[in-house]
Formats: structure tokens, C-alpha cells, sequence
């Protein structure tokens, strides 16, 4: 089944292109033909496809026009699609969340970012007729036991943003693998980082799952 998966926040260098590089391998090493649409002008995502591990064969689609939805919806893939956009408000960021059957907004663990990230994510969320779009939020660069993460996902739900269970953790792996232009799941398939990729990717499967399934 074909999804379109759409990684976006306003918010520069929160983690959406190492998050979407992640899942994508990750549902890639489980048999999944899953696709990458680089449609940050930034071109993070085909550099690291550029790199010696290419990440591990993903297909990575270049189109960072108005038109990366159009581009999306015309893929004959048959697994997950995942659209990484760049960290500012463009047409083709808010085309891309319209176009999207879910949305995925990594939110780095940090009190300075929040409150702007709170201001900021109603009118990425907000449809044409008002309604809701269907995302979940997921922390990244959070550290372990710190109090603040745990604080920023409460203010996020107490302002009604809901938070997937599963958070990617501040990790120098994560960087060092995209050095050879791979992710975890590549380097270390059994090592923390990538089990905690496939809890969120698990994560996110189950709740597109059940709206499908609904
Ligand atoms: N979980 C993590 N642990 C450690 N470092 C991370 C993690 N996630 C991302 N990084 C690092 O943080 C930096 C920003 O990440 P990334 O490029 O994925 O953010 P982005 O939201 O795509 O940025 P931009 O808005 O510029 O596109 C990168 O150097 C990346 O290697
Ligand atoms: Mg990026």
C-alpha cells in the first residue's frame, strides 16, 4: 500500500532529514520499497544518497518545486513515501503536509525551541477547512533521564499536539553514519539507535494502520 509520509517543521536543523533518512532505510532493510522525496533545496538527503553507502539503495527522488506532491502521488511505489522539506515556510513545505496521508513533526528537545515551535505549529497543522491534519509529533535530541524532555512533551500535549511514545535520543551515531551516507540500521542493525528507529517506525505503522484500517 502506498503512503505518503511528509516530514515538516518550520524549525531548522530539528532532525527531519536524519529522521526521514532513518525510517526510510529502516523500512527498506524490512522489505519495503520505500522512496525518499528530497524536496529541500538544501539537497540533504541526495547528498547523503550520494555517499559511499548510499543509503543502502533507498530510492531518493529530487524535486524541491511546488510540484515535490505532484511528484509524490505520481510514484508507483508501493511502500511508504517519505517527503523531507526544508526548515522554513514555502508553498512547497505546505503542499507537501496538504498532500501527505500523515505527517511526522520531529521537534528537538530544547526549552528555547518550544515556544516558538508551539506558536508556529497551529498554522502548519490547520487545513483548508479548518480541519486538523493528521500528524503526531516526535522528539528528537532528546537526552535520557533529562527532565526536559519530558517536560516539552507535556506541554505539547497540554496544547494539543499529540507526541508519538517512542523519541530519538541525542546521539553522535546518528551523524556518524551520515558520514558514509547511511543511517544506523545500516552500521549497527542490532545497536540502540536502530532499535530505537524501529520503535518509532513501528510506532508510526500502527497508527497510519489504524486510520487505514478504519
Ligand atoms: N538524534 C540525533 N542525535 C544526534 N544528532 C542528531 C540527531 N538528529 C539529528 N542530528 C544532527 O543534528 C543536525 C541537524 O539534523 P538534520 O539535518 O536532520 O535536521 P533538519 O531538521 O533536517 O535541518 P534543516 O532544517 O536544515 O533541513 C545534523 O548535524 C544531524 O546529524
Ligand atoms: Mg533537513
Amino acid at each position: 500500500m502506498r503512503q505518503i509520509i511528509t516530514v515538516a517543521t518550520m524549525k531548522g536543523g530539528s532532525g527531519k532529514s536524519t529522521l526521514a533518512s532513518c525510517l526510510a532505510v529502516h523500512w527498506h532493510l524490512c522489505g519495503r520499497s520505500s522512496t525518499i522525496i528530497d524536496a529541500d533545496p538544501q539537497r540533504s538527503i541526495a547528498r547523503l544518497a550520494a555517499r559511499e553507502k548510499a543509503l543502502g539503495g533507498v530510492k531518493v527522488v529530487e524535486d524541491a518545486t511546488e510540484n515535490a506532491w505532484k511528484t509524490a502521488r505520481n510514484l508507483a511505489s508501493t511502500g511508504p513515501i517519505i517527503i523531507d522539506t526544508p526548515g522554513f515556510r514555502s508553498l512547497a513545505t505546505l503542499a507537501c503536509i496538504a498532500a501527505a496521508d500523515f505527517l511526522l513533526v520531529p521537534v528537538k528537545a530544547s526549552p528555547l525551541d518550544i515556544d516558538r515551535m508551539l506558536d508556529t505549529l497551529n498554522s502548519l497543522l490547520e487545513g483548508d477547512e479548518g480541519e486538523r491534519r493528521f500528524f503526531r509529533c516526535v522528539l528528537t535530541q532528546t537526552t535520557r533521564d533529562s527532565v526536559i524532555a519530558k517536560q516539552i512533551r507535556a506541554e505539547l500535549i497540554e496544547a494539543g499536539f499529540p507526541v508519538l511514545k517512542n523519541e530519538m535520543t541525542n546521539r553522535v551515531g546518528y551523524a556518524e553514519a551520515a558520514l558514509w551516507g547511511a543511517t544506523p540500521s545500516l552500521i549497527e542493525p542490532a545497536g540502540t539507535a536502530a532499535r530505537e528507529i524501529a520503535a518509532i517506525a513501528d510506532e508510526v505503522d500502527s497508527i497510519v494502520g489504524i486510520r487505514q484500517a478504519a
